[in-house]
């Protein structure tokens, strides 16, 4: 048989039938009337990075985006970024991902919380992506960067769509100061074949060497590490099983996935970097 394709492969991970009707449904149970939803209600779930919403908001203030803003979001998984930054700093962003099943149910949440006119999601390859270059002032990008194996690809293509002056802003998961191998299963792998975790130093290079110019370097892996424990603790346990969060999206090992993030940051083995730069 013929092996899978690493786009198969991403696919797979994270797509999962019926997981819009898992979310509207959780959405409905736990009082949130649709008609009117705002995009924190969906937050828990749609915010798949450390540090959630609050994080996204930091990154934003770091990055200082402006009104109007036109920003490329790439890996905009369920589009929770997209809508708090549309919802909070009034900008327009275009989320790309390359699992399809993420990009309708973005497209719908962002209907449903009434924010079509500010964020839309297409389906694509951070790698090729669909943009014409020098079109937005701000490339974003939130932990979509484990999953890709060319990494200075994906930088060159974030300058490429970027206007001269504009700002790539990104929040990733690196590998940690130890080395060696990585607990798993882990949010955004079962397995080690779509894991690509760089050192801090490698992708700081990568980034300046596809013509960025650095405005922030930050490890934030401390700065988030407490709530996500608390997270990882409580994260689809039989007490809030019922609640918005990962599990609708990961399945019955999205506990265990959060327990070895916290055990991979806790050994040095993986980290959190932040980073704003420009071209
Ligand atoms: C951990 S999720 C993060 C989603 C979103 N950035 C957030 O923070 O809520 C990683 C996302 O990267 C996407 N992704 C992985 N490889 C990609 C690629 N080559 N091009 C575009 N998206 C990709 C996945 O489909 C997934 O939605």
């Amino acid at each position: 048989m013929a092996s899978q394709s690493l786009d198969e492969m991403v696919n797979e991970h994270y797509g999962s039938k019926g997981l819009l009707d898992r979310i509207l449904s959780t959405a409905r149970d736990n009082g949130v009337v649709l008609d009117g939803a705002c995009s924190d209600d969906f937050s828990p779930v749609a915010e798949f990075h450390i540090g959630g919403r609050a994080a996204t908001i930091d990154l934003a203030k770091m990055a200082q985006l402006s009104l109007g803003d036109k920003v490329i979001d790439i890996g905009s998984g369920l589009g929770g970024p997209a809508r708090t930054l549309a919802e909070q700093f009034a900008v327009e962003v275009e989320g790309i991902d390359l699992t399809h099943e993420f990009c309708a149910v973005a497209n719908e949440l962002t209907r449903i919380t009434g924010l079509t006119d500010k964020a839309i999601f297409f389906q694509g390859d951070a790698l090729s992506l669909p943009s014409d270059s020098n079109k937005y002032d701000v490339v974003w990008t939130q932990q979509s960067c484990m999953n890709i194996e060319n990494k200075p690809q994906m930088f060159a293509e974030a300058y490429r769509v970027l206007k001269s002056g504009g700002t790539f802003v990104f929040q990733e998961v690196f590998a940690g100061d130890q080395g060696g191998s990585i607990a798993l299963p882990v949010p955004w792998a079962r397995e080690a074949d779509m894991s690509f975790l760089w050192t801090s130093d490698a992708i700081r290079n990568a980034v300046l060497g596809a013509g960025f110019m650095e405005v922030i370097w930050k490890n934030a892996t401390n700065q988030y590490l407490e709530e996500y424990r608390i997270l990882a603790a409580n994260t689809g346990n039989a007490e809030n099983a019922s609640k918005m969060g990962a599990h609708l999206m990961l399945g019955s090992e999205a506990r265990l996935m959060r327990k070895n993030v916290v055990d991979n940051l806790g050994q040095g083995l993986i980290s959190i970097y932040q980073g704003v730069f420009k071209k």
